[in-house]
């Protein structure tokens, strides 16, 4: 496949990144800020944002996305305390997860977090048991699995009947006799989410008409929803992170508002991370040894799957540049770029063009602001990855 060569990075960004030592996440916080202004701009004001804090949990773009007002979706008690430490208000903090332990569900209780994203019968008890030890009454939605069909990679599709994910609708009548018992949970919304990098609209209208039917169902057993949470998703274009390097979140939120039909005083909630996050972060490596291979050239970076697991884990896509100035007369070779770890699946794509690389060169990992920094491991004992923010390069 052949790669356009396009520039994101500045000369003097690109001779800070040489000063530094590699591999490291790079974060464009101006793009970052530029995201949440469009964000704000294209959110109706009856529509509330939880920035999920799984697709990047870094404390400084936490900071900038708190500053916008929104509240956060965690799924996990080391979520819930980090977006407290940042300042997210537990009133604005949503739990979701399908194994959240007993001592996380005691966080959230005692921190009076919104809203409890509840998975399965077993957890409600479960979640019903605690607050009852504690007097209290824990607020829940339940994450209904509306078997609606994502289409994306089938690692993220979460809204079909066979992911582990939510209460399929044939379980509804069982669930709220359930509920009825239950004197230490109460039930305020519903939650859905079908699956993350989705690029297509047609999907989340799907979603709309599926959480109407369930909608209508519960207010007709005599639950009345106070809120609809629909997740979020949102997809990023991978190939292009130049000319789209902003979502067009107005187009997103206008198919929730032609087919979702709320009651008047339910309120519409989001949970949105990559389409957030994805864009301002690169990834940068330093190659370290170029490999004759059979069709093409290995190109080994110092970055591998520890650091960027997307591509091992799901065949994802990140475009890949080289930070080079070529030369008047290099030429361009096929390499297939890897990583230094020991596994066959450390490859961050294959038969890419590159202007010819050597040791010591720099490539850039582009579109990695999600799921990256936030996935990265010590596996083989590699260090922690670290990070460059825009802002300290003058
Ligand atoms: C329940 C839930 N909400 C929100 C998200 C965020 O999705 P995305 O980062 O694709 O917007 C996810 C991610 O998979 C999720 O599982």
């Amino acid at each position: 496949m052949v790669i356009k060569m396009e520039k994101m990075f500045t000369p003097q960004q690109i001779a800070y990144f040489k000063t530094q030592p590699t591999p490291f996440y790079y974060y464009d916080m101006d793009l970052l800020e530029r995201t949440l202004i469009a964000l704000k701009a294209a959110t109706p004001n009856d529509f509330h944002i939880h920035y999920a804090l799984k697709a990047n949990a870094n404390s400084e773009l936490l900071k900038r996305i708190h500053a916008y007002g929104w509240g956060a979706d965690c799924v996990s008690g080391n979520e819930i305390k980090r977006a407290l430490e940042i300042g997210f208000n537990a009133k604005n903090i949503v739990f979701a997860g399908v194994g959240k332990t007993d001592e996380e569900i005691l966080l959230g209780l005692e921190q009076n977090i919104f809203c409890f994203n509840a998975e399965s019968g077993h957890e409600l008890i479960v979640i019903n048991q605690l607050a009852g030890q504690h007097n209290k009454i824990a607020p829940i939605a339940l994450r209904i699995n509306p078997n609606v069909d994502a289409y994306t990679h089938k690692y993220i599709t979460t809204g079909l009947e066979e992911n582990k994910f939510g209460i399929n609708p044939y379980e509804l009548e069982d669930i709220l006799s359930l509920l009825k018992t239950l004197k230490h949970v109460k039930l305020i919304g519903l939650h859905f989410h079908i699956g993350s990098q989705i690029t297509s609209l047609t999907p989340y209208k799907n979603l709309c008409l599926r959480a109407n039917e369930i909608n209508h169902f519960f207010i007709q057993k005599g639950f009345f929803p106070e809120h609809i949470n629909l997740g979020g998703g949102l997809g990023i274009n991978y190939a292009e992170p130049n000319t789209h390097s902003i979502v067009d979140f107005a187009s997103y939120f206008a198919v929730f508002k032609k087919f979702l039909e709320p009651k008047p005083s339910q309120s519409i909630h989001f949970e949105l991370g990559r389409s957030i996050v994805a864009p301002c972060g690169s990834l940068i490596s330093k190659v370290l040894y170029i490999k004759n291979g059979i069709n093409t050239n290995f190109a080994i970076l110092d970055a591998g799957m520890t650091e960027l697991i997307r591509p091992a884990l799901y065949q994802a896509f990140h475009l890949i540049e080289s930070l080079e100035t070529p030369s008047d007369d290099s030429r361009t070779r096929k390499y297939d770029v890897v990583g230094p770890i020991c596994e066959s699946s450390d490859c961050f794509g294959k038969s890419i063009v590159l202007p010819e690389l050597k040791r010591g060169h720099l490539l850039a990992i582009r579109s990695a602001g999600a799921y990256g920094e936030v996935m990265s491991s010590q596996y083989n004992l590699r260090n922690p990855v670290k990070s460059i923010y825009s802002t300290e390069i003058k």
